[in-house]
Formats: C-alpha cells, sequence, structure tokens
C-alpha cells in the first residue's frame, strides 16, 4: 500500500493491490473528480508532485499533448509506485455513496436484444450493491485495459448483475463478450460501482433519453423510479434513439414494470435518412429532437438522465442548457466512449 497525500488537503489514502489513484482514492471515500474511470474524458487530471506512478495506457485520449507538456496525468490511468503526493481539486460531490469493491463475477447467460445489443447476465457470491444508472468496471479475458458497462437492473441481496451492451466492430471488450471467448459459468473480475448519473430524489418528473449502448442506465433508472416509493407521484418519459428499425428496443422491458401503463411512456425515433418509409411509421431524426418534439414546454420542469455516445450526450445537453434553459444541475449524464 502506498500512501497518497493531495497538495493543499488534510487528507491522504492508501492505495494498493495494483489500484490507479482513482479507484484507490474513491474507495477511501475522497472525493477525486471522474467521470468515465476508462481514460478518455479526461476529467480526473492531476499533477505529480512526489513520487512515482506507472501510466497503464500512455495513449490514452483523455490527455492532450498540451496536458502531456504540463505533466498532467489521468488519475484513472495510474497507478503509484511508491508514496506520492499530488495535486489535484477534490470535489465533496462525488465521494462514492456506494464503495467500489473488486469481485469476482460468474457469467450467467446472454439473450439477444437486437441484431448487436445483448444482455449479460452475471452473478456475484456477496449482495449486488449500487445505484441506478450506475456502472462497472469489467477486466474481460485478452483485454487490455478495463471496460465500463452500466448495470440495467437495481441493487439486490442476490449478487444478481444485468448489463445491456452493444457490440461494436473490432471492440476488444465486444470480441471477448460476442464471439463466444467467455461461456456461461466462466468468471472474471468486476469493480465497482462507479458513475455519477444516479437516479435522485427530486420533486420533478422524469426524462430518460438512451442513444444506442445508453440503454441500459436508463432501464435502470426506469426500474427504480418503478419500484421505489419516494418516486411514485412522479412520471417517466423514456426516449430511444438508432439509426435503424432494427436497432429499436428497450419497450418491452418497461412494458414488464407495473407502473408502466399507469405512469410510463416510450418513445422511439431512427435517424437514418435512407430508411424506406413503409419499413418505419414512426418518429425520424435524433433522439434529442424528438425528446424536445413530444415533451410539454417548459423543459426545465423536468429531471433528466441520458446515456449514449459522447456525440449525443452533447446535442441533448446543448439542447436542454441553450435551448431549453434546464439548469444543468438537472442534468444527469454519462458519455459512454
Ligand atoms: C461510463 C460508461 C458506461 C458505459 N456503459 C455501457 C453500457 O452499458 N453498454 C455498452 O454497450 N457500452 C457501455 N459503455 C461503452 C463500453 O465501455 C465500451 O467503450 C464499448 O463497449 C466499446 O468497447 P470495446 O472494447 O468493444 O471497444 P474498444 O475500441 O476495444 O475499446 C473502447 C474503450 O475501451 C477503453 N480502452 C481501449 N483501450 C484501452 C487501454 N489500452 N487501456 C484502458 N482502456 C482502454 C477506452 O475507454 C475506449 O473508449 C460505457 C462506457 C462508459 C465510459
Ligand atoms: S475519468 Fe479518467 S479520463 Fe475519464
Amino acid at each position: 500500500m502506498y500512501k497518497i497525500e493531495i497538495d493543499g488537503q488534510e487528507e491522504s489514502f492508501s492505495c494498493g493491490d495494483g489500484d490507479s489513484l482513482l479507484r484507490g482514492g474513491l474507495r477511501a471515500g475522497i472525493g477525486l473528480p471522474y467521470e468515465c474511470s476508462t481514460g478518455s474524458c479526461g476529467t480526473c487530471k492531476f499533477q505529480l508532485l512526489e513520487g512515482e506512478t506507472e501510466n497503464l495506457w500512455p495513449d490514452a485520449p483523455g490527455v492532450t499533448d498540451r496536458d502531456k507538456q504540463k505533466d498532467r496525468r489521468l488519475a484513472c490511468q495510474n497507478r503509484p509506485l511508491r508514496d506520492c503526493k499530488i495535486k489535484m481539486r477534490l470535489d465533496p460531490a462525488v465521494v462514492p455513496h456506494v464503495v467500489p469493491r473488486r469481485k469476482m463475477v460468474r457469467l450467467v447467460e446472454s439473450r439477444a436484444l437486437t441484431h448487436d445489443m445483448h444482455e449479460f447476465r452475471f452473478a456475484s457470491e456477496t449482495a449486488a450493491n449500487f445505484l441506478p444508472g450506475q456502472y462497472a468496471l469489467f477486466d474481460l479475458p485478452g483485454v487490455t485495459g478495463s471496460r465500463a458497462y452500466s448495470m440495467a437492473n437495481l441493487a439486490n441481496d442476490a449478487g444478481a448483475w444485468q448489463f445491456h451492451i452493444k457490440s461494436m466492430p473490432g471492440g476488444a471488450g465486444s470480441h471477448a463478450l460476442f464471439d463466444g471467448v467467455m461461456s456461461p459459468g466462466q468468471e472474471v473480475e468486476m469493480d465497482g460501482p462507479y458513475g455519477l448519473a444516479f437516479l435522485r430524489e427530486s420533486p420533478r418528473d422524469i426524462v430518460c433519453i438512451a442513444g444506442g449502448s445508453g440503454l441500459s442506465p436508463m432501464i435502470s433508472i426506469a426500474r427504480g423510479v418503478a419500484t421505489d416509493s419516494r418516486f411514485r407521484a412522479r412520471r417517466l418519459h423514456f426516449f430511444f434513439g438508432g439509426r435503424e428499425p432494427r436497432d429499436i428496443c428497450g419497450e418491452e422491458l418497461l412494458r414488464e414494470l407495473p407502473a408502466f401503463a399507469e405512469r410510463m411512456s416510450y418513445y422511439a425515433a431512427i435517424s437514418e435518412p435512407t430508411v424506406a418509409p413503409d419499413a418505419w411509421e414512426g418518429p425520424r431524426g435524433f433522439v434529442h429532437e424528438l425528446a424536445a418534439q413530444t415533451l410539454q414546454d417548459p423543459l426545465a420542469d423536468y429531471e433528466f438522465y441520458f446515456a449514449g455516445p459522447p456525440v449525443m450526450a452533447e446535442a441533448v445537453q446543448k439542447m436542454l442548457m441553450r435551448e431549453h434553459k434546464v439548469p444543468f444541475g438537472q442534468l444527469h449524464f454519462d458519455r459512454f466512449f
């Protein structure tokens, strides 16, 4: 274990067992800012004042050449090699509500939701403890670096974990999960929960916007709204966007919820303009446009959760904040890099 001091802070933490500075800090209950945990967003930058770290992914897109010149590093991709002193701003809002833990999980089964999205079910010996909307980090066989996948179900004592995962062409994690590298019964290491876009109590009705692989955490949020008595009086509007009709899914999962008929609605749009009129009779365009057309103004009356590729998350954020003046505090999202 190495001692990590933070410049200007009384708090320090111990980091070991192969943990990155980010994971070690969060495990110790320190509010180190982050979003993706996988080297892409750049939120977790720090400067090393004393000590030595190993850079797990020198080419991570989260650091620019300018960052490298200024010796800014990623806490999620640096592991201490001895005691260190770092310079990093802390954010009390990101102190974990559920402390992330490593555990072995066993693949139970997978089933297709669409042509390229599967539901994967895993089981752990101990309870599955997380908030709706959070994600876990997986170390998959033959894959360098961890992959983040968001839980689709709710916390439970039985140790059941569900994930909706989209296969990305050429992706290493996708290859491990979709091409038979893993089979039911096999164990992998998982670490979590992580993520800040979790379901929060609020006096407003809830909107979920999912693009493609963003389905999983939005289904978890919807399940939370359906079953948690604090949200009994809340309506939920669920928007899903895909390119083609064969990408559209999620409605059947929501219809299973007893609250669906009473206070939930599902809408889907496709964005590929060349799809023939008889192949899709529903709305067309991007999912944020569908949400803006469907919801009643003012949009600042809603609490928004959204997940999907960075380009979709940025379009939703721009639409809500610039065009509809929704306060940033009502937006909860993770970009899927
Ligand atoms: C917060 C979050 C939640 C997510 N939730 C979901 C989900 O619920 N469902 C879903 O389908 N997808 C989800 N994703 C996307 C998912 O993590 C993968 O990026 C995607 O599935 C493609 O992975 P791949 O391994 O197939 O592709 P690859 O191209 O092999 O890898 C893509 C990602 O892996 C990471 N990576 C690549 N190389 C390295 C390396 N050497 N070291 C460390 N990291 C590396 C990077 O983050 C990169 O963007 C989520 C992503 C994030 C950030
Ligand atoms: S949290 Fe480290 S780059 Fe995103």
